[in-house]
């Protein structure tokens, strides 16, 4: 077997299994296991690049009308970290008082969750930068929040459609972020981008075990 056979193994899901939903940070799986969480506006695909990350269909639920996912769900991975669907933000049919409960879910589980190892913010390729995903980066930013971005439905548009606006996302991110965030282009349909994110999170969980191990021997 040679060495790119052996690493395609190495990043792959074997297996995963949902584990519990709810609205509560602190009802959310004890344990350290590292956890990756997917946060975006409404309808943007979160759920959806869930199911094409662990190749099942219908494990995290999506739909074609916005405001689908209502709880913190987690989904157990190779037995070894969690895949976390959140609700998503800044659909205005909730109404203030539904978006302002789901935005004191998300924004506790974000600022209390130890185990958040990085959140995945999902950007839609189609769009040009929107003030309120600017806006969340600098909330997250503002908290030191490991993140990084993830565009969306790159199968929906051709390719220099979506280089212009991810360029117009690097060009407003500049503006305040010295070094930015990595960033990843991703269709749930065609598969595109689901081995960078797999490796992207591979490397972090490497890393997370190393520090565990160092820590050990002190
Ligand atoms: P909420 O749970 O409501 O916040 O939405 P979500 O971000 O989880 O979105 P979801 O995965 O439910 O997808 C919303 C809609 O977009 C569904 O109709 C999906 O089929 C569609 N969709 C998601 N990802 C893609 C993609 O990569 N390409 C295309 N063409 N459609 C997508
Ligand atoms: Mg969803």
């Amino acid at each position: 077997m040679n060495n790119n056979v052996l690493k395609k193994i190495e990043m792959d899901i074997v297996s995963s299994e949902f584990i519990v939903s709810n609205t509560d940070v602190t009802k959310c799986p004890a344990g350290n296991f590292p956890e990756y969480a997917f946060i975006g506006r409404s309808n943007v695909g979160k759920s959806s690049l869930i199911n094409r990350l662990t190749h099942r269909k219908g494990l995290a639920m999506t739909s074609s009308t916005p405001g689908k996912t209502m709880l913190i769900n987690h989904f157990l991975i190779n037995n070894e970290w969690y895949l976390v669907d959140l609700p998503g933000y800044g659909y205005a049919k909730r109404g203030k008082k539904g978006q302002s409960q789901i935005e004191r879910i998300i924004n506790k589980y974000i600022l209390e969750r130890e185990q958040l190892s990085n959140l995945f913010l999902l950007i839609d390729s189609r769009l040009e930068p929107q003030a309120i995903d600017v806006e969340f980066t600098n909330f997250l930013g503002e908290n030191q929040i490991p993140f990084s971005i993830v565009f969306t439905k790159s199968d929906k548009l051709k390719k220099g459609q979506r280089r212009k606006n991810i360029d117009l996302w690097v060009q407003e991110l500049e503006k305040t972020w010295e070094e930015l965030p990595p960033y990843f282009i991703t269709s749930s349909v065609t598969g595109e981008g689901r081995e960078d994110v797999l490796k992207y999170i591979s490397e972090i969980n490497k890393f997370i075990n190393q520090q565990k191990k160092n820590n050990e021997k002190i």
